[in-house]
């Protein structure tokens, strides 16, 4: 920036010889002036119309002191010593003031120190800071995984046993077959319950999940079948539109399972306040234009506003009282990890719509 020379600087300070004071002022390497008590500009260097002259209202004092950002002070006092923002160059300065008297006329001296290296390093120190703790909040929640996988899994397997002995019973005393279902029904759980622990113990333990060719449409059966109940608490009926003979994805199959529930529970939970009539949840899979699978779980919930839309997959973002905020966070990472990509869209006539691609198996076929 050309310093505006002479745009005030040389005026005559009331009384004072102000080509002194600017004199004097020129010997100083960083910004400088002399305010009349009146306010207005009487003398300044050049470093001070380097830096000001662009900026609204630099010959009077109240003006500038508005201009820059933290300059009006809450203690009304316009010559405490301040850190300041000046907005037009984005740069940080410490404002100190000092009295002098020039042949009888009383001057206000302004210094103005470039901090903006200090409030920088500062900052990138902050959010240093800030990464640091994300990180570890997110290292405690693997930890936490993994000791919860850990503690889960023996009583799980004790179910999943007691499960069978009491199907072997039912079998041989020829029992009612309601029984039985239900204990199936509660074995496919505990199954389910046992392969998430599983994996999220590789997935903590940072080994590879084992990627295979698998069919869409049964990945989606298990899902609607594990929350079964739920939707049926909930009188909600699941409604699948899957286009026939999809091409297998290349997933892990149990990974995949997981984002898919949860996308089905937020779903189902969106839907916690709305009038039974007007529920609708409805899965849908089809080939999209780039030649990729697509997923889309669509609600009839209230939606999303677009403050929370921008913060949807942020970990520990959630609007539930009993929510962790942690389930799209994890779901995003592993549709990332298997090259595709988690999205979300207003639903057209009201709700919203989960969605998540992925690439088809190499070897396009139906999977297994
Ligand atoms: N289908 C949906 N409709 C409306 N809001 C949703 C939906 N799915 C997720 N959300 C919003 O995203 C937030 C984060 O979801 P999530 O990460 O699964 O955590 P949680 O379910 O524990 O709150 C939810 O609290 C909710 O505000
Ligand atoms: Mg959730």
């Amino acid at each position: 920036m050309t310093p505006a020379r002479g745009s005030g600087g040389r005026r005559r300070a009331a009384g004072g010889d102000s080509d002194a004071v600017t004199a004097l002022l020129e010997a100083i390497p960083f910004p400088c002036a002399a305010f009349s008590r009146g306010g207005s500009l009487a003398a300044a260097n050049d470093a001070y119309r380097e830096a000001f002259a662009g900026l609204d209202g630099h010959d009077d004092r109240t003006r500038l002191l508005a201009s820059l950002d933290g300059g009006d002070g809450d203690d009304g006092d316009a010559t405490a010593p301040r850190e300041v923002n000046a907005p037009h160059s984005n740069r940080w300065y410490a404002l100190h003031w000092g009295r002098a008297e020039v042949e009888g006329t009383a001057l206000d001296l302004l210094t103005a120190v470039d901090i903006s290296a200090r409030i920088e390093a500062l900052d990138s120190h902050k959010s240093q800071q800030e990464k640091l703790l994300f990180t570890s909040r997110l290292m405690s929640v693997g930890e936490m995984a993994a000791t919860l996988a850990h503690e889960l899994n023996q009583p799980l397997s004790a179910i999943v046993n007691y499960l069978n002995g009491s199907l072997r019973l039912v079998d041989q005393a020829g029992g009612p077959v309601q029984v039985e279902r239900a204990l199936v029904a509660a074995r496919t759980q505990a199954e389910h319950a046992a392969a998430v622990i599983s994996r999220v113990r590789e997935f903590v333990r940072a080994r590879e999940p084992r990627r295979d060719a698998h069919d869409v449409a049964e990945i989606t059966h298990t899902v609607v079948e594990l929350l079964r109940l739920e939707a049926e608490r909930q009188q909600l009926r699941i409604e699948l539109a899957l286009a026939p003979g999809l091409p297998a994805v290349h997933a892990d199959r149990v990974m995949v399972e997981q984002v898919l529930l949860n996308l089905v529970k937020n779903a189902i939970e969106a839907m916690r306040e709305v009038p039974a009539a007007q529920r609708g949840l409805r899965i849908e899979g089809r080939v999209n234009l780039d030649g990729e699978v697509e997923v889309r779980v669509c609600d009839r919930g209230e939606g999303l506003s677009e403050e929370q839309g921008k913060q949807l997959f942020s970990p520990f973002f959630t609007t539930k009282s009993d929510g962790l905020g942690i389930g799209l966070a994890i779901c995003r990472s592993i549709i990332e990890y298997h090259e595709g990509r988690l999205f979300f869209e207003p639903r057209e006539g009201g709700g919203s719509v989960f969605g998540f691609t992925l690439p088809p198996s190499e070897d396009g076929g139906n999977g297994t």
